[in-house]
């Protein structure tokens, strides 16, 4: 039996859900849902069977006519409550009617203020990692899959989509009701849906991207390479065994960079930069299809499993698509922001552990970017020591071995020592794991565009010497390390120069903004809080949004500012990120 999962109510030895037949309602005046799913279970119970749940209201169970007793538990703050069905013998289906309030935490509503085309109204979800009990009552735990069918009841005119294969639609007085297919089985966490103004285009035979009419064609543009990825990604790892990849652009609100939700990734618009600086999310939510989708890992202690692994196969996708002096630069950007984190964990050092005991730990507190980095140092330096071929056959067969299944970290080490069992020679695996900080034998990057960088910060922090023509050819990347390079702080005239020679008024890329604005915040630079505010108004993703508002709780001069303008930005906010950042409020003393 499989080890059970920290964050789940589920009980091993129940049975587990095959198959959900969902309706969903949604009520966008008073942000509420109406759902209703009939389950099926892989054998039929006898007796209890443990559901998660999060702020639902169930209305009713019951299985064919007879209605299930039920009963929901204590909650708890980052599991929510256990609700539990009594079932007559034999039960092998049933089915669940309940309500959502307008706070479930899957969920983010905004008016239609809030999006680019400001004429509709928007929804959408974002699961992982274990807010999907908060959707409907379910195992909650990677290591269960299911497949599913769902019906979307939707206001005319908005589009109801989800992470799975669209059956068609019709109409119901006032809403549209639109039909979907989930036939390969998948954990709840990657079950996703939204509603909203959509239009599409699509970019190759199996590729299509959904966005706001306002931000289509920009889309379109920023991503055409998108099959050109999914083809080197089967070459790296197996065939695409999900049909259809598709992208559906979210408002800058959104939390994350991107979600690799099945067939339809999910992915912020400050991305839609204009210059292709950051197609690398797509590589990496793609490669999420192989890596997490299809091998999935069994708990979230388990997580640099999903995100070690799709962040190596980012690099090699990007690495054959862009050239080695791209990735190169990326790999020590990279390793400057895992050290970002190092800084962030110092009083909590058991989180730069690649896997750490979570009972009682919420994954949003811990989320950074050491399963990451720290995980795609560790795959590089394996493969560096076996050879790149060797490695190449042992992913193929680690794919081929583990699709459809979840495993855990000492799973992983088991297969690994038996099909790659030189790599424990060379790498002190195990150290890379369950030890925090960075090996001594981790991977150290070069490359020439980086050079670069080191020689002109240097000359800028010895004598402020900078100008344009230095930075004529500069890859964005390039910004971004320059900036990295920087002291805590620069006399505020440097910083004004940087501002004028980096053109930063004219920066679209949010990485490089939130690097900018927090120095020169740091720096007392205050020409630069009009913009530094407007950013944070207007959202981002979640680690580079923490970047500068942490810079704005701290810095003498914005301190008394920043509890005005989360209060301000609020409403703007994910309700992720107002949690997150009323954390940081409470930690700062604000
Ligand atoms: N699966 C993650 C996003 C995620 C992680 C959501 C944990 C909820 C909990 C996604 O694949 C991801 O890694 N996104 C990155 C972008 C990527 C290019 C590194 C992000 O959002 O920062
Ligand atoms: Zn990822």
């Amino acid at each position: 039996m499989t080890a059970s999962d920290p964050h789940s109510y589920r009980d091993p030895a129940q049975p587990s859900i095959r198959h959900i037949e969902f309706d969903f309602t949604f009520d966008f005046r008073n942000r509420t849902t109406h759902g209703r799913a009939r389950y099926s279970l892989d054998r039929p119970s006898d007796g209890r069977l443990f559901l998660d749940t999060h702020a639902i209201q169930i209305r009713r169970a019951q299985t064919g006519e007879t209605p299930v007793p039920w009963s929901l538990g204590e909650a708890d703050p980052i599991l929510g409550q256990r609700l539990a069905l009594q079932f007559p013998p034999g039960t092998a289906e049933f089915e669940i009617d309940f309500q959502l309030p307008p706070t479930a935490r899957a969920l983010q509503w905004m008016d239609a203020s809030q999006t680019a085309g400001g004429r509709h109204p928007f929804m959408y979800s974002q699961c992982q990692a274990i807010h999907a009990r908060s959707l409907f009552p379910c195992q909650d735990t990677p290591a269960v899959r299911f497949t599913y069918r769902a019906r979307l009841h939707v206001p005319k005119p908005l589009v109801g989509l989800m992470a799975a294969a669209p059956e068609g639609q019709s109409t119901q007085g006032d809403l549209g009701v639109f039909s979907f297919h989930m036939p390969q089985p998948i954990p709840s966490y990657l079950f996703g849906l939204a509603v909203g103004d959509l239009t599409w285009r699509d970019i190759s035979a199996r590729c299509r991207i959904y966005a706001e009419p306002p931000l289509i064609e920009a889309a379109a543009w920023e991503f055409a390479e998108t099959e050109q990825m999914l083809q080197i990604a089967e070459g790296l790892y197996g065939p695409y065994l999900w049909d259809r990849y598709d992208l559906l652009m979210l408002p800058r609100s959104f939390p994350y960079g991107g979600m690799e939700n099945p067939r339809l990734t999910f992915a912020n618009a400050i991305f839609l930069t204009g210059d292709r600086a950051d197609t690398s999310l797509v590589a990496h939510e793609l490669a999420h299809s192989w890596t997490g989708n299809l091998v999935t890992n069994a708990s979230w202690e388990d997580f640099w499993l999903n995100e070690g692994w799709t962040t190596y196969a980012e690099f090699r996708i990007c690495e054959r698509l862009y050239g080695r002096e791209y990735v190169e630069l990326a790999a020590v950007r990279d390793r400057n922001l895992l050290f970002e984190d190092y800084e962030r964990f110092r009083p909590t050092p058991q989180y730069t552990q690649l896997k750490f005991p979570m009972q009682g730990v919420d994954p949003e507190e811990t989320f950074s970017r050491v399963p990451y980095y720290k995980g795609l140092f560790l795959l590089m330096l394996i493969e560096q020591s076996v050879g790149r071929e060797t490695f190449d056959a042992f992913i193929h067969g680690y794919i081929l071995d583990h699709a459809f299944r979840s495993l855990t970290t000492e799973q992983f080490l088991d297969y690994l020592r038996h099909n790659l069992p030189q790599a424990f020679d060379r790498v002190a695996i195990e150290e890379w794991i369950y030890q925090p900080g960075y090996p001594a034998d981790g991977p150290v990057f070069r490359s020439r565009a980086f050079e670069a960088v080191e020689v002109a910060a240097a000359a800028f922090i010895a004598d402020g010497r900078l100008t344009q023509a230095q930075l004529a050819g500069w890859s964005p990347d390039q910004i971004v390390l320059f900036l990295q390079q920087m002291p805590e702080t620069l006399p505020p005239a440097a910083c004004r120069q940087l501002d004028r020679v980096l053109d930063m008024p004219h920066c679209q890329r949010f990485v490089t903004q939130s690097l900018f604005y927090s120095l020169a915040i740091r720096s007392g630079y205050r020409a630069v809080w009009p913009r530094a505010e407007a950013l944070l108004l207007a959202s981002g993703s979640r680690l580079s949004l923490m970047r500068l508002f942490r810079a704005v709780a701290q810095a003498p001069w914005t301190r008394s500012k920043a509890r005005a303008l989360y209060e301000r930005a609020r409403r703007g906010y994910h309700p992720l990120t107002q949690q997150e950042i009323e954390r940081l409020l409470v930690e700062e003393g604000l």
